[in-house]
């Protein structure tokens, strides 16, 4: 159990909350829950992103598994699902039972080399349409995936993400939940390795030189606040593809077969050598997403009731660090 949740503290997670939290009970069984101080209130009012990376959670947990001759059963809310906001109530029951013919999940090779990529991409490479099969092929039947790689399509979501992720900084509140959350420089992401990361030398001379501070990183007058501004474009415009992942309501177990789902796509990806970073502004909830929420979804729902529950760009870009995580011992609870 502890070597298969090893691995499952390195899914993708909103804001790397890691908001995980796992009662263990034996070599073989433990209990799921969510932290219910890790959540986003401000920029996932229903905790629908936050039980998305509990559905990474569980899927990188059963690949890891199965790799060590193991089926994980994976029991979701065995004590019933909560409403519109998340409660004390388990997320799963876990259980591993030993399985000499279980085959061991391809996708897994790729586990620990899978990072959210927020460099810019490179536009000189296309992706290929065979590359896209790909990846839309491992989303799984639980959920609809799409994607794109060229043309207007393409064009429309970079300049739709790009003003969603703008107006989110613009947002005082939204943005604050986010700058709350950024760690500044080694000494601050070591003391708490989770949320925001700005490290590296560079960031760290600002930082130690006054320049950059949790302040002015909120400032819309300061010119760290500008820099913000400017990487959106970075981000957005340079997207050489967009991947997205639907399911045909919104209910919590739909939640987590999205983020199930996502895991496989981001494997499949990593081992494509591309990048790819979720772009998830116009699909939250709160007030000053509401045009580009409804947007979206005409543009990748068909106006139906479908909800779109990840989108995220792909590209080649240059190779990234690991964002940091805690400790699994401080993730676990043992009675
Ligand atoms: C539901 C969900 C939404 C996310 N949305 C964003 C996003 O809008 N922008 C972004 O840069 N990363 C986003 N991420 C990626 C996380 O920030 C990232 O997984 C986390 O920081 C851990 O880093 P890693 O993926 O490199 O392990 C999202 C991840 C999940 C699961």
């Amino acid at each position: 159990m502890r070597r298969a949740l090893s691995y499952a503290i390195l899914a993708p997670n909103p804001h790397n909350r890691q908001p995980w939290m796992v009662d263990l009970h034996s070599s073989t069984e433990a209990v799921l829950t969510c932290d219910l101080q890790r959540l986003l209130p401000d920029t996932d009012p229903f905790s629908r992103q936050i039980i998305i990376g509990l559905g990474c959670f569980l899927e990188l947990f059963a690949q890891a598994a199965s790799h060590n001759g193991y089926r994980a059963q994976i029991t979701l809310f065995p004590e019933g699902e909560s409403g519109a906001q998340l409660n004390e109530r388990p997320i799963a029951q876990l259980t591993l039972l030993e399985d000499s013919q279980i085959a061991p999940d391809p996708l897994f090779v790729h586990a620990l080399d899978r990072h959210t990529n927020r460099n810019p991409y490179d536009m000189e490479r296309s992706i290929t349409r065979n590359d896209l099969t790909e990846i839309t092929a491992v989303a799984g039947s639980s959920v609809s995936a799409g994607g794109v790689v060229q043309g207007k399509r393409l064009q429309d979501l970079r300049d739709l993400t790009r003003g969603a992720l703008r107006d989110e900084i613009l947002d005082p509140r939204a943005f604050q939940e986010s700058v709350d959350l950024m760690r500044i420089g080694r000494a601050e992401i070591e003391a708490n390795p989770d949320g925001i990361s700005l490290g590296g030398a560079f960031l760290e001379t600002l930082s130690l030189l006054g320049v950059l501070d949790r302040k002015q990183l909120a400032d819309p007058d300061s010119s760290a606040f500008q820099v913000g501004l400017d990487m959106v474009d970075d981000q957005a415009l340079t997207a050489m593809g967009f991947v997205w992942i639907n399911t045909r309501g919104n209910g919590r177990r739909e939640q987590i077969a999205a983020g199930r789902s996502y895991l496989r796509v981001a494997l499949r990806v990593t081992g494509l050598g591309l990048s790819m970073q979720p772009m998830s502004q116009a699909l939250q909830e709160y007030p000053a997403m509401q045009p580009y929420f409804r947007k979206i979804h005409s543009m990748l729902a068909d106006g139906s009731e479908a909800r779109v529950q990840m989108l995220a760009r792909l590209g080649y870009a240059a190779k990234i660090a690991p964002s940091p995580r805690w400790a699994l011992s401080t993730r676990i609870r043992t009675s």
